[in-house]
């Protein structure tokens, strides 16, 4: 498994791509309450290739941000950059895999044609993606080897959560967005899918941005935890995690795992305070 550095320029088609947010700001008309400073002159610089989380209370910004990223809303101020490209630009060409909190699979297809669905409708995607015997790997490695032809009904949420990631990484995406995808599991599936994701990551060269609630899933998956706070929306800061990979249990168990972890923890107490109503 390779390290969190940035990787290696090997060729403009192999290069997991940058991701910077200059100034982005957007802003929410409310019927009756005016506006809603959703985001306020967020700048980040992600390198190719890094695992960046996104901490914060609930409210702060960070759907709002992935949305941005993904191309889905415009900012309102501001530029964001993939690689040199527009989000809009990077989801043409299809570039980008998103993971949504829920799992948005088709009740009626099979789980490998759920994960085969976006490159049997997009031809760009069919170039990039994973071909036929690389999805079936992909699922294997996921554990989803013996029910790549059940419908997701007959699946545990922990294997709907695993199908919903190995359809965004199918697409070989260049940048993979993941929007809370473990906030609904039990702590040993979360673990397991944890674990998929980071030797998923270290095949791939995907840049990643991860959104969570959890302090230590942030800290030990991370290149960097991004801490924001609400109203308005912003980022508080970023915390580097100066720790090699692979994370052994014995290194996350360690003083100084702790310490980021405790580090994380006062930021995040502050974004809160700061978000708490008035008595
Ligand atoms: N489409 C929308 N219309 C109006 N307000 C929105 C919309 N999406 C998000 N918001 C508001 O923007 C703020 C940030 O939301 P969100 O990005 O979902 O935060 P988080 O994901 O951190 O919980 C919240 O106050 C939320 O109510
Ligand atoms: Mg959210």
């Amino acid at each position: 498994m390779r390290s969190g550095a940035p990787a290696q320029q090997s060729g403009p088609e192999e290069v997991a791509c940058a991701i910077e947010l200059d100034g982005a700001r957007r802003v929410y008309e409310l019927p009756d309450l005016g506006h809603l400073l959703a985001l306020h002159d967020v700048h980040l610089s992600v390198a190719p290739g890094q695992f960046v989380s996104i901490i914060g209370p609930s409210g702060c910004g960070k759907s709002t941000l992935l949305r941005l990223v993904a191309g889905l809303e415009a900012p309102d101020g501001g530029v964001i950059s993939l690689g040199g490209r527009t989000p809009t630009q990077a989801a043409e060409a299809k570039l980008l895999g998103f993971v949504p909190q829920v799992p948005a699979l088709l009740p009626w297809l099979s789980v490998l044609r759920n994960v085969t669905l976006p490159t049997r409708l997009n031809r760009r995607a069919a170039r990039r993606g994973a071909d036929r015997a690389e999805t079936e790997e992909l699922l294997r490695k996921a554990g989803l080897g013996d029910v790549m032809h059940q419908l997701p009904s007959q699946l545990s949420g922990g294997m709907r959560q695993r199908t919903a990631i190995v359809r965004a990484l199918a697409l070989r995406p260049e940048v993979l967005l993941l929007d809370e995808p473990f906030s609904a599991l039990d702590e040993f599936t979360r673990e397991a899918l944890q674990e998929l994701l980071l030797d998923l990551w270290g095949e791939l060269e995907a840049t990643v941005l991860f959104v969570t609630h959890s302090i230590s899933e942030a800290v030990r998956l991370s290149d960097k935890v991004v801490v924001m706070a609400p109203k308005p929306g912003r980022i508080v800061e970023v915390v580097d995690i100066d720790l090699p990979r692979p994370r052994t249990q014995e290194l996350l168990t360690s003083a100084e795992f702790h310490a980021y972890e405790l580090k994380v923890r006062d930021l995040l107490r502050g974004a809160f305070e700061h978000g708490r109503e008035p008595a």
